[in-house]
This record gives C-alpha cells, sequence and structure tokens, in this order.
C-alpha cells in the first residue's frame, strides 16, 4: 500500500467528491430517523494543505484553491454545507486545513447519526483515530473495505450511505469495487453506495458504468466532472461517482453544482460536467 491521500486532498477530485457527499447527507437529513455512514476508505480525516506531502504535489491547487470565488447564489446555497465545513476547520480564515470525508461527514451529521470510518494503512488508521476517535458518534475500523462493509451492513438504523473510495492502486480494483457492492447490496438492498472512480485514458469509468447499471438498482445516478482531456499516462483528467439509490431530487441539485465546477475547474476552455441516469428512478 503505497498511496497516501495527503498528496491528493483538496484536488479536483476530491472538491466534487465531498460537495457530493455532503448533498448526499443533507438529503439522508430531511428525514427524522438517524441513518449510519460507513467511510470504507477513510483516509486520515483531516489534512494539512501546507504540510509536506500536499506541497510535494500541489494539487489542491487544482481543485479547493481554485474555490474561494463566490458562484452563483443557487450554487452556493448548495454548497454551503460543503464550505461551512471547511470554514470550521480553519476559524482563523484561509484554508490551511481540509476536511477528509469522514470529518466532513461528521460535521454534518446529527446527534443521533453513527459512522464507521474504517482505514487499511495502520498509520494512517492512527491518525484518523486521533483526529475523529473522540466523537462518540465516531467508530474508527482498521479492515479491509470489503471485511468493513460486509460487518457492518445492514446497519442497525437501516439507513445509511457507503463510500467506497479506493485508490485504485492494485490491478483487479474495478472487480473488488464491483463485488463490494454486490457484497453491500445483498445485505442492505436499499443503502446508498457511492463509488467513486478517475477518470484517466483506460476506460475504467465505462467498465465500471455498466457493471453498475446490470445491477438494475433503480435511481443509480452517474456524475462526472473532467478537467482537461485524458490522454494516455496523461494521469487524472477528471472523476466521477456513481450513486446507487440516490436520494430524490439529488440529481437536481448535481445538474446546478457540476457545470459550475465544471467552468471553474476546467483547464483552460476545457471543463465537462455531467448527471446522468444509469438506471432511472422508479
Ligand atoms: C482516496 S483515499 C480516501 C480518501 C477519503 N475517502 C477522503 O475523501 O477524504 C483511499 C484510502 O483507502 C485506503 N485503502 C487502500 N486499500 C484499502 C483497503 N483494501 N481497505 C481499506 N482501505 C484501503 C488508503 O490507505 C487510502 O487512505
Amino acid at each position: 500500500m503505497n498511496y497516501r491521500h495527503a498528496y491528493h486532498a483538496g484536488n479536483h477530485a476530491d472538491v466534487l467528491k465531498h460537495i457530493v457527499l455532503a448533498r448526499v447527507i443533507e438529503h439522508m437529513k430531511k428525514k427524522d430517523k438517524a441513518f449510519r455512514v460507513i467511510d470504507a476508505h477513510a483516509g486520515i480525516g483531516v489534512y494539512d494543505l501546507k504540510g509536506i506531502e500536499a506541497g510535494k504535489t500541489g494539487e489542491w491547487e487544482t481543485g479547493i484553491g481554485k474555490m474561494a470565488a463566490p458562484f452563483s447564489p443557487e450554487v452556493e446555497a448548495l454548497i454551503a454545507p460543503y464550505r461551512e465545513a471547511i470554514a470550521k476547520l480553519n476559524p482563523q480564515g484561509g484554508i490551511v486545513q481540509y476536511p477528509g470525508s469522514p470529518d466532513l461527514a461528521l460535521g454534518l451529521m446529527r446527534y443521533d447519526d453513527r459512522m464507521v470510518a474504517n482505514e487499511l494503512h495502520p498509520e494512517d488508521a492512527m491518525t484518523l483515530q486521533r483526529n475523529l476517535g473522540w466523537d462518540e458518534r465516531v467508530k474508527v475500523t482498521e479492515l479491509d473495505a470489503d471485511t468493513c462493509i460486509k460487518a457492518n451492513l445492514p446497519p442497525p438504523e437501516r439507513r445509511g450511505v457507503i463510500l467506497i473510495d479506493p485508490p485504485y492502486e492494485v490491478k483487479n480494483e474495478a472487480e473488488r469495487v464491483i463485488r463490494m457492492i454486490r457484497h453491500g447490496l445483498r445485505r442492505f438492498a436499499q443503502g446508498v453506495f457511492m463509488l467513486w472512480y478517475p477518470v484517466k485514458a483506460d476506460g475504467l469509468e465505462n467498465v465500471l458504468t455498466s457493471e453498475v447499471q446490470a445491477m438494475g438498482v433503480a435511481s443509480t445516478l452517474r456524475v462526472e466532472l473532467m478537467v482537461r482531456e485524458a490522454f494516455d499516462a496523461g494521469g487524472l483528467a477528471g472523476s466521477g461517482l456513481l450513486i446507487l439509490n440516490a436520494p430524490w431530487k439529488l440529481d437536481e441539485d448535481l445538474r446546478v453544482i457540476v457545470p459550475a465546477l465544471a467552468e471553474r475547474l476546467g483547464l483552460g476552455a476545457f471543463g465537462r460536467g455531467t448527471v446522468e441516469w444509469v438506471v432511472p428512478p422508479k
């Protein structure tokens, strides 16, 4: 396991993923009943953008570094929870600390909502425990993501969001994530499963989409943000998420937000944001 998210935190892919996650959680909160977040690849929770790792790549400058100027009031209203989570971590203003997915989710969760934050890398799991483990709503575990999903589904609350966000550094990661979703759905068919994927020039996004489409789960949404053209050995050109059992009207939010992100984060005149149903709602 070579991947450390500290090198990539706050990049354009994180901005998309975290804004979508925040919207999903806001939709979950529309019902009084508590829910559980299972963050199967949680990372360390909080990232220092002035730290050595972030400084080595400067990736955050392609993402959160471009988000300072306000968008239209309509977009700002929808991304307010994301903005507030960042502001809470940076009381002095500016953005030095950046919230990873478990910190962001925790900041938005209510008193009765619960989270399992899982991270396989032992050192990162320890940092995660230090960053978030003090909160009684969180349980930090150090399992393989597949085991974590199997062990925690169905959640006692019978409402839940499962984030699958691996580094795709092993060859069979696509098969593994598809297996995880199958295992998860078997135990918890109504769960909101969010699968993050990178867009390079290898067609992974279409392989994953076809596999997920074949599962036939109503309300499966695909959201994608391309910041430049994908070409061989060109690295991360964009990213996306497949969301199974997407909350009602999440698509409407994302159709407002994602084109604005594409315009802001696209390089030069390039920038494409798409939101489409892979399996429509019933
Ligand atoms: C992309 S990062 C997660 C970022 C985090 N979700 C966020 O948005 O802030 C992927 C994480 O998965 C961890 N990881 C890799 N393989 C794993 C596995 N099999 N099970 C659980 N975690 C794993 C890595 O150590 C890394 O911290």
